[in-house]
């Protein structure tokens, strides 16, 4: 049995904005029947903000209040805001989700996007008038799941493992034979941003000189002494000690295990700080 929050009981019986809106200005569909689940929302835009928003839904009891609480999540928003509504935040409304059900928060974040794919655009690209759409790749052929569906999941929630993207998207949860699929778009995704987060040497001098300026200094001053960087090779960072840092021996362990600390926890835990 799945332990659900109040509020996704109380959506789900009691759901807002069932129904359809007649000459809705945006709608958008998620989803599918064959899959076990649809979602199609409704839209009403005036002057740029959502003055109205309805839902209809095929899916079990999470689907129901996943679409219910986003649909007073974008009510009064403006189109950029309600853009930039993620699935984590329609859990994080209902109070959180179990795992196995966050597809449904994902399906409602989908439905969201495609009813304003291009809405508000006023300046198409000229390239994009040539170009044909490309079709999204579709990674379980089970589900229909996409793989930018899956990306945006793992992006969003910061999924790890396959039976997590499964949780979210439903993607691997029948016949398994995408899961090999999944498993290389988490290590592409992670590769990724791992190459995204890493300084270039450059970068790495000027924040650990920006640390030692901002972070240790101003330490060391409060007791008459100072620091300053000198060089970095590798994992090795060599400072040069001031005042009365310099003329203590057990001071300069102390110090030199303040700066190694400090450094390691705001950059890389094999930092070595060598005093010169
Ligand atoms: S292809 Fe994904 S579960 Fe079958």
């Amino acid at each position: 049995m799945w332990d659900y929050s109040e509020k996704v009981m109380d959506h789900y019986r009691n759901p807002r904005n069932v129904g359809k809106i007649d000459n809705a200005d945006a709608v958008g569909i998620a989803g599918s029947l064959a899959c076990g689940d649809q979602l199609k929302i409704y839209l009403k835009i005036e002057n740029n903000i959502v003055t109205d928003a309805k839902f209809q839904t095929f899916g079990c009891g999470s689907a129901v209040a996943s679409s219910s609480i986003l649909t007073e999540m974008i009510i009064g928003k403006t189109v950029d805001e309600v853009k930039k509504i993620t699935n984590k935040d329609i859990a994080d409304q209902l109070g959180g989700l179990p795992p196995e059900k966050m597809h449904c928060s994902v399906m409602g974040y989908e439905a969201l996007e495609d009813a304003l794919k291009g809405y508000g655009d006023d300046y198409q690209d000229l390239d994009d008038l040539f170009e044909p759409e490309k079709p999204e790749k579709i990674v379980c052929t089970c589900f229909d799941v996409t793989e930018n569906v899956i990306w945006d999941a793992i992006k969003q929630n910061g999924l790890k493992t396959v039976e997590e993207v499964t949780n979210y998207t439903k993607a691997g949860g029948a016949c398994g034979k995408c899961k090999g699929l999944i498993q290389d778009i988490i290590d592409t995704y992670y590769a990724k941003e791992k190459s995204e987060t890493q300084l270039s040497p450059t970068q790495r001098i000027l924040k650990i000189n920006n640390i030692i300026e901002t972070q240790i200094s101003p330490e060391l001053q409060k007791d008459g002494g100072d620091i300053n960087l000198v060089d970095i090779k590798d994992n090795k960072v060599y400072v040069k000690l001031h005042g009365k840092c310099s003329s203590c021996k057990n001071a300069t362990l102390t110090i030199k295990r303040f700066v190694e600390q400090t450094l390691r926890t705001a950059m890389d835990e094999n930092i070595e700080v060598i005093e010169v």
